[in-house]
């Protein structure tokens, strides 16, 4: 029995490490331009105009990325069964003091809510950015609602990542070991995903 199981393969971990990247330049470079508060973060990039520049750059590869990494991933996170509702009820033991076991597969529900939720961000940030990118082709309204929508649709997906950053890193050790190396240690495995242990490795956790 070896130590470690593979979970993700080095072109999935890059794909992550693409989304992930062009999503914080997202989020630096349009401080500036949701609030003034946040003016000062247009230095980072020679000022308003370059940020601008490298926010649209950014956003057209977020969007594809994140998009196709949905698609990758699409079976393993549009599907709830039993075992994934009894967690639902138990708020994944979160909020317990008792030891929790669940019988999960690769993702349990809070991660396939997550990433369902970040692909519905990506379409809806996607379109409403378009409208804002050439407001002279479009309605006014369209383009304020648009501009409301991009605003809100940043703070909801920011807390959400905030979330999911603290979970696979500091809330569940060795979970980031998945997005570094590839592989990840079998114990860790048994213990938060017993279901696709089995269905991986072919022996019962
Ligand atoms: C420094 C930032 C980030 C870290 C450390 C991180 C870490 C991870 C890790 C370790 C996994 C694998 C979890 C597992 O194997 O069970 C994962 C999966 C995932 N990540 Fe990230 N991630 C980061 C940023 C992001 C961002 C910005 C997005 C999207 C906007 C994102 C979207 C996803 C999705 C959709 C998955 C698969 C489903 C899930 O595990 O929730 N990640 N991430």
């Amino acid at each position: 029995m070896s130590n470690y199981i593979e979970r993700f393969t080095a072109g999935e971990r890059v794909l992550h490490w693409i989304v992930t990247a062009s999503f914080f330049t997202l989020l630096l470079s349009g401080l500036g331009l949701f609030s003034r508060l946040f003016n000062g973060y247009f230095t980072l990039f020679g000022g308003g105009g370059n940020a601008i520049m490298v926010h649209k750059i950014a956003g057209i590869v977020f969007f594809f990325s994140s998009l196709y990494m949905f698609l990758k991933h699409r079976r393993d996170v549009s599907t709830f069964d039993e075992d994934d509702r009894r967690w639902i009820e138990q708020r994944g033991g979160y909020l317990s003091r008792e030891e929790a076991h669940f019988n999960i597969g690769k993702y349990n529900p809070g991660q396939k809510l997550f990433a369902i939720f970040i692909a519905a961000a990506t379409l809806i940030l996607g379109v409403t950015g378009l409208f804002i990118w050439a407001p002279t082709l479009f309605p006014r309204w369209i383009v304020q609602l648009s501009l409301m929508i991009h605003g809100l649709m940043f703070v909801g997906t920011v807390m959400f990542v905030v979330v999911h950053v603290y979970l696979a890193t500091i809330g569940n050790p060795g979970t980031i070991e998945a997005m570094l190396y590839g592989d990840v240690r079998s114990m860790w495995a048994k213990r938060h995903h017993p279901k696709w242990y089995k269905e991986a490795s072919g022996e019962n956790p």
